[in-house]
């Protein structure tokens, strides 16, 4: 089947196999515009893109110790089937602790020595650590080299490969070096996702409830209504639906604001309590990112309800849900969790990026399916539901 794109980058008819079995997903942003593929099995898809767009080009994938083997060699095999360059391979140690100013450093490093040029392609395999170091590399090196991603992980598929945030820590904060720099196309293979551990496949599942919860009150009960046990379970219709609505709202939103001027800020909903527990977790094994969003959106349930805005009958039906799909809910399930008190979650949550001169901005609830933005509350009330998770 031909498909026909209206990308603004290239115009011109992109040969794709099974194209009728694939979901896409644009993200409008005029010259940065790019499109997002969801399926299963795309390696040949991903291969006739390289080879339509960079056939001739360097090719460079940068992936983690444990996808290298499952996932990144296969996808060099695609491409030396496609008769394109075989690409260089970087693999990094997995984990937060590879999105590092060292690692980066060696990432760039390589890409020297390896000759990589202005018109190389990087290719970022694997989950949101990779695609944010990845990222970060193609939007430095050289100015900027283009990229795609290839997300492994749940979270990644549905939340960090789309929207072009990319980022590295510094050991004063996490994420606080970084650029907006917008991948030339996202690959979603439902089909990496059944090697995933159940706890990284449930720490992507609360960024997708996230979505219901700030957009999309049907897509929420859509969830609510058996599909999250599904998905979980790797029911492919239900992946396939799950990851395109959350593409589809994330591409809305950032094609509105790419920046975080205004609306993109909602993307945050429970992050603010989230990394907090994070950073006062140490990043640890302890607490994976998305299990942080979903006690933080429990809190942010919570404190949205202390503002007037939920029932707390609204706060049972989002708490009972995390709870059922076995994630996290309250500090309590936090294994070894660190004692700490309402000021440390105080202090660091004052340190978030999001912070300004008005105060700590939340994004809270209004109702189910329904977010703003805000930093008008007393602080008692703050104080007191943080006193009530904490004890
Ligand atoms: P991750 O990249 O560390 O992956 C989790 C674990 O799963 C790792 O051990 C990885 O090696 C392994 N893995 C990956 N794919 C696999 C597969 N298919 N099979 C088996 N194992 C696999 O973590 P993550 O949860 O994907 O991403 C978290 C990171 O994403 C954090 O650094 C966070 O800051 C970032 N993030 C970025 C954005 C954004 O908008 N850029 C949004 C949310 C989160
Ligand atoms: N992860 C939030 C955002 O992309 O804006």
């Amino acid at each position: 089947m031909v498909y026909i794109t209206d990308d603004p980058l290239i115009l011109k008819n992109i040969v794709m196999k099974d194209i009728s079995d694939i979901n896409v997903v644009d993200v409008h942003l005029t010259a940065r515009s790019y499109k997002i593929y969801i399926g299963c099995n795309l390696n040949e898809q991903i291969a006739d893109f390289i080879a339509d767009y960079y056939g001739d080009k360097s090719l460079f994938i940068l992936c983690d110790t444990s996808v290298e083997e499952l996932y990144a060699r296969p996808l060099t095999e695609a491409l030396r089937a496609k008769g394109v360059n075989a690409p260089h391979i970087y693999s990094v140690p997995s984990g937060e602790q590879s999105k590092s100013v060292h690692i980066y450093a060696d990432c760039l490093s390589w890409l020297v020595q390896e000759g990589a040029k202005r018109d190389s392609l990087i290719i970022a395999v694997g989950g949101g650590v990779i695609g944010d170091l990845a990222g970060f590399v193609a939007a430095s090196y050289m100015r900027g080299i283009d990229f795609i991603q290839v997300p492994t992980t749940l979270l990644a598929q549905v939340e960090s490969s789309v929207g072009g945030k990319t980022a590295i820590n510094i050991p004063e904060g996490k994420n606080l070096v970084g650029a907006f720099y917008q991948p030339k196309a996202v690959f979603c293979d439902s089909a990496v996702l059944k090697t995933l551990p159940m706890r990284e496949l449930r720490a992507g599942y609360a960024e997708i409830y996230k979505y219901g919860l700030l957009w999309d009150s049907a897509f929420m009960a859509w969830l609510e209504d058996g599909h999250a046990e599904a998905l979980l379970k790797h029911d492919l219709h239900a992946v396939h639906y799950a990851v395109k609505r959350c593409c589809e709202i994330k591409a809305e939103i950032v094609s509105q604001d790419e920046r975080e001027g205004g609306v993109r800020a909602l993307l945050n909903l429970g992050h603010t309590f989230g990394h907090a527990l994070e950073a006062l977790c140490s990043y640890d094994d302890r607490l994976r990112h998305g299990e942080a969003v979903a006690i933080g959106m429990c809190l942010a349930a919570r404190f949205s309800a202390k503002l007037g805005y939920l029932s707390s009958a609204d706060v049972e039906i989002i708490e009972a849900h995390i709870r059922r799909v076995g994630l996290p809910s309250q500090y309590a399930d936090i294994p070894d969790a660190p004692e700490i008190t309402v000021d440390d979650m105080m202090k660091v949550m004052a340190k978030d990026k999001k912070a300004d001169a008005k105060g700590i901005n939340f994004v809270v609830m209004q109702a189910l399916g329904r977010t703003k933005v805000t930093s008008s509350y007393a602080a008692d009330d703050l104080h007191n539901v943080l006193h009530e998770f904490l004890n």
